[in-house]
């Protein structure tokens, strides 16, 4: 009989262990969906917890040798500059590369291209690559 007793309350024990475990786990889902809820995301995914966000952002300054402001003003979920719009088509088109043309030919190619293989430090790859090949002329 007091075996019995002793089973039921360890039983109820790990119960409640996992239910508390559970409503933790729950909480910290929502509240990456919702406090991170960023509001004008139209290339990253929508559910972008906000490390994830600010890392890729600090990533683009880096690539790139800008400030935040350089394509964000105050609000930054507003599409107020230019830079904003042409960096969503670089972004797009830099994951496609990967995952269309590198990712096929081996599983270390996958993330083979990436802001910086062009722009190092520059926003002008452009003119950097003209003047690069007249200087081999
Ligand atoms: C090269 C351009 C570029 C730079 C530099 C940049 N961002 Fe962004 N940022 C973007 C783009 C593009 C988006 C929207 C992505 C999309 O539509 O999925 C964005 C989205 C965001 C968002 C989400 C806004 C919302 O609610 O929709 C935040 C917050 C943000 N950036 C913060 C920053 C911060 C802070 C920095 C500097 C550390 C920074 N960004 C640097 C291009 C940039
Ligand atoms: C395949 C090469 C390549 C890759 C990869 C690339 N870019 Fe670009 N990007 C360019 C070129 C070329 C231009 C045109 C700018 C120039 O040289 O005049 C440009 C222009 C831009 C501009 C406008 C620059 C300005 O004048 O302010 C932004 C913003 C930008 N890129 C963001 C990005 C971001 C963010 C990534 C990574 C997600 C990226 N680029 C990846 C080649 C690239």
């Amino acid at each position: 009989m007091k075996k019995n007793l002793i089973y039921m309350f360890s039983f109820l024990l790990v119960g409640f262990v996992l239910m508390s475990f559970n409503n933790n786990f729950q909480t910290g889902k929502y509240e990456e969906l919702s406090k991170d809820g960023f509001k004008n995301l139209k290339i990253l995914p929508k559910n972008i917890s906000k490390d994830s966000l600010m890392s890729l952002m600090e990533g683009y300054n880096k690539a790139l040798g800008v400030k935040c402001n350089h394509c964000h003003t105050m609000d930054k979920s507003s599409d107020k500059k230019h830079e904003k719009e042409i960096a969503r088509h670089m972004i797009k088109f830099t994951n496609e590369l990967n995952a269309k043309e590198f990712a096929p030919i081996g599983d270390q190619y996958k993330n083979a291209i990436e802001c910086a293989t062009c722009h190092r430090g520059s926003t002008k790859p452009m003119s950097d690559t003209k003047t690069f090949m007249e200087s081999k002329k």
